[in-house]
C-alpha cells in the first residue's frame, strides 16, 4: 500500500484527508502538535503517530526522523491563521512546508507526490512575490525572521505571504526537480467549515470570511478539499506538476472577472 505523512491530522481538512487516504488504503502517518486532540477513531486508524511542533525547525526535522519510508504521499496541511503572531505564520504556514518537503526526500518513494494547503489569501499577492521568494530562499528560519522583522508590511501580511510562498515554492520544486521524481502542487481552499474558520473572522473581519461565503451559498466543507488532495496524491494526477487547484466553489473566478 501507499504511505501517506499527514500534517496537521489531528483537526479540520487534516483529519478529512487523512481519513479519506485511510479508506482509499493508504498507510497514513499523523502529524500535529504536541497535545492536539484528535477524534479517537481517526487516531485508531493511523498507522502512527507523531508528536511535532511546526512552528519552530525541530518539528520537521523529527518528522522526517521519525518517518519510516518509503512515503508515497506528503500532505503539508497543518496552519494557522495570522491571530497568531507573524513568526508562528511564517514558521508553520511557510518554513515548516518548505522544510518538511526536502527533509523527507531521501524517504520518498521513486513517484511521489507533494500536495500543500496554500488559500485564496495566498492568490491575492502576485506582487509580493520577490518577499515570498526571499523567504524562502532563507537559508535558516532566524535568516527568514530576520528578513521579516525588518518588514512590517511582511509581518502585516504574514498569512498571505506565506500561502503565496507555498505556491511559488510547489512551482520551483516541479521546475527544477529539486527532489527527483516529485510531483508537486498545492489547493487553494476558499472559506472552509472547520475551527480555524474562527481564527479568520477574528484576523479578517467577519464581513470578509462571510461575504464570500454568501455568494457561494456556503463554506467549503473539509470534504471539499480533501477530495482534491487526494486526487493530486494520487496516480489519477501522475502528469499534474507545479499546479495550483483553487477549491473555492468559484469564488476566485468571481474576484479575477471583477478585477478585468
Ligand atoms: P484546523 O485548525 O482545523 O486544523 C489545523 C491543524 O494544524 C490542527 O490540527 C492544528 O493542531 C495543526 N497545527 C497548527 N499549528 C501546528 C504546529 N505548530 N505544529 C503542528 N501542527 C499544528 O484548520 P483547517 O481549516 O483544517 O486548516 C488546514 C489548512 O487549511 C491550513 O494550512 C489553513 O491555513 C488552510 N486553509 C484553511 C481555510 C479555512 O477557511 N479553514 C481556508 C484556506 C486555507
Amino acid at each position: 500500500g501507499r504511505t501517506a505523512v499527514v500534517t496537521g491530522f489531528a483537526s479540520g481538512i487534516g483529519a478529512r484527508t487523512a481519513s479519506l487516504l485511510v479508506g482509499l488504503g493508504a498507510r497514513v502517518i499523523g502529524v500535529d502538535r504536541p497535545g492536539a486532540v484528535a477524534p479517537a477513531e481517526l487516531t485508531a486508524l493511523l498507522a502512527a503517530r507523531i508528536d511535532a511542533d511546526l512552528s519552530a525547525p525541530a518539528g520537521p526535522a523529527a518528522v522526517a526522523e521519525r518517518v519510516d519510508g518509503p512515503v508515497h504521499l506528503l500532505v503539508n496541511n497543518a496552519g494557522v491563521a495570522a491571530t497568531r503572531p507573524w513568526r508562528e505564520v511564517l514558521g508553520v504556514d511557510l518554513l515548516a512546508p518548505r522544510d518538511l518537503t526536502r527533509l523527507l526526500a531521501p524517504k520518498f518513494a521513486d513517484a511521489a507526490a507533494v500536495v500543500t494547503v496554500a488559500s485564496q489569501a495566498g492568490l491575492r499577492w502576485r506582487e509580493t512575490a520577490a518577499r515570498s521568494r526571499a523567504l524562502l530562499a532563507a537559508e535558516t528560519w532566524g535568516d527568514a525572521f530576520a528578513l521579516a522583522a525588518d518588514e512590517p508590511d511582511i509581518q502585516r501580511d504574514c498569512y498571505a505571504i506565506a500561502k503565496e510562498a507555498v505556491i511559488v515554492d510547489a512551482l520551483t520544486l516541479a521546475a527544477e526537480r529539486t527532489v527527483p521524481g516529485l510531483r508537486a502542487n498545492t489547493v487553494s481552499p476558499g472559506t472552509v467549515q472547520t475551527p480555524l474558520l474562527a481564527d479568520f473572522r477574528t484576523a479578517m473581519g467577519n464581513e470578509v470570511v462571510e461575504g464570500a461565503a454568501a455568494w457561494a451559498g456556503r463554506h467549503a466543507t473539509p470534504d471539499d478539499i480533501a477530495a482534491a488532495i487526494a486526487f493530486l496524491g494520487s496516480d489519477d494526477a501522475a502528469w499534474i506538476s507545479g499546479v495550483d487547484l483553487p477549491v473555492d466553489g468559484g469564488y476566485g473566478a468571481l474576484v479575477f472577472t471583477m478585477m478585468q
